[in-house]
């Protein structure tokens, strides 16, 4: 089915395209408005951006597999991301994402049994200095312990209406 964005989020695209020298500038932008309505990028929101900014579906692909925010497969509706780079490897990360794949039945790249989380890996995601840490949809969660992931992890699910698991992530 094509993908559109409703006729506010039009609106929303018009003034975007006014910001940029080129309409193609307005890739990421696109993409992330794109995202926020369902979830992921589909092939047919690569072709609605491509048609919109006036690029051909390879070069949009491209900034959709290039930045791993872009999801290319369904996710939950929460996204954990696991930091497994070097001061969080060596602050305890591989526990948390033990702890994680344990509590949620998944390994990383797939979603938990209830359909509310997908839990993935990302490489440092900044925050070095509070390892180890993740981050869980737009916010950063530092200087975890098993013990207050449980508690993130409790407040979130709980927020969070039971969902279809999705597929494997990307
Ligand atoms: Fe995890 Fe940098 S190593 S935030």
């Amino acid at each position: 089915m094509a993908f559109t964005l409703p006729p506010e989020s039009e609106k929303l695209v018009d003034d975007l395209l006014t910001r940029y020298p080129t309409k193609r500038a307005a890739c990421i932008p696109l993409l992330h408005m794109c995202q926020r309505q369902q979830g992921w990028i589909s092939p047919d929101a690569i072709d609605f951006v491509a048609q919109r900014l006036e690029m051909t579906t390879s070069q949009v692909k491209g900034v959709v597999t290039f930045y791993t925010m872009f999801h290319t497969k369904p996710v939950a509706p929460n996204v954990i991301w696991v930091c497994r780079t070097l001061s969080c490897e060596l602050r305890g990360a591989r526990f948390i994402q033990k702890h994680l794949e344990e509590r949620l039945g998944c390994e990383l790249g797939g979603t938990s049994k209830d359909g509310k989380f997908t839990l993935l890996g990302a490489e440092c995601l900044a925050a070095c200095g509070n390892a180890p840490m993740i981050q869980l949809n737009d916010r950063y969660y530092e200087n975890l312990t098993i013990e207050r992931l449980d508690k993130i992890i409790d407040e979130v699910a709980a927020k969070t209406k039971a969902a279809a698991p999705a597929e494997n992530a990307g």
